[in-house]
């Protein structure tokens, strides 16, 4: 039988499908926040749980040390809706040109807040302990750009000259962030 792909993902035979096709275990398991970030991402996308594609909607688990930030990114295919299970974070998202106006909260255990798709976001656990956070993203595969590794962490690197009149900084500065990633 012909192998069919939807979103160059198989498609399975309906007879053949299984309730592990639409399951994944592991939510409850702290992510190691041991890194530069203090934080770490647990995701459950279609590369997690094939059953998801073609149903647009994902999740991930967000762990995040004391002081520990998830840094500014953007999901390409998704808005994001976020709970805190524990601890309190403060959020926040950028509204594009040319208001670049950030809005930003303190959320607590319990308080949801959202990031429409596309537009700049980042949390910082501002509480004593861990946190913990839940968030659903409105794509089986949202994708993530993660502003610093791209813009100072692609391969090949920008040219540092092009970046330092972008960042109006010193080039060597610029040379200094793209060792960094
Ligand atoms: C967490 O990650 C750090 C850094 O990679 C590693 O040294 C440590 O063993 C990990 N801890 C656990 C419990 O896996």
């Amino acid at each position: 039988m012909a192998v069919v792909l939807v979103n160059g993902l198989v498609c399975k035979d309906p007879k053949l499908v299984q309730a592990n096709d639409f399951f994944f275990s592991g939510l409850h398991l702290a992510g190691n926040t041991s890194n530069v970030v203090g934080s770490k991402v647990t995701p459950v996308t279609v590369a997690q749980l094939p059953g998801l594609n073609t149903l647009g909607i994902s999740m991930v688990r967000i762990d995040y040390a004391p002081w520990g930030i998830n840094p500014p990114h953007t999901h390409p295919r998704a808005t994001e809706i976020l709970t805190v299970l524990e601890g309190s974070l403060q959020v926040g998202f950028v509204t594009s040109n040319l208001e670049n106006h950030l809005i930003t909260k303190v959320l607590q255990k319990g308080d949801v807040f959202v990031f429409p798709v596309n537009l700049i976001h980042f949390q910082r656990n501002v509480g004593y302990g861990n946190a913990v956070a839940i968030a659903a993203l409105s794509s089986q595969n949202p994708g993530v750009i993660t502003i610093a590794n791209a813009v100072f962490g692609s391969k090949p690197a920008i040219p540092s000259d092009l970046l330092a009149k972008a960042f109006q900084v010193d080039e060597n500065i610029i040379v200094r962030m793209q060792s960094k990633f």
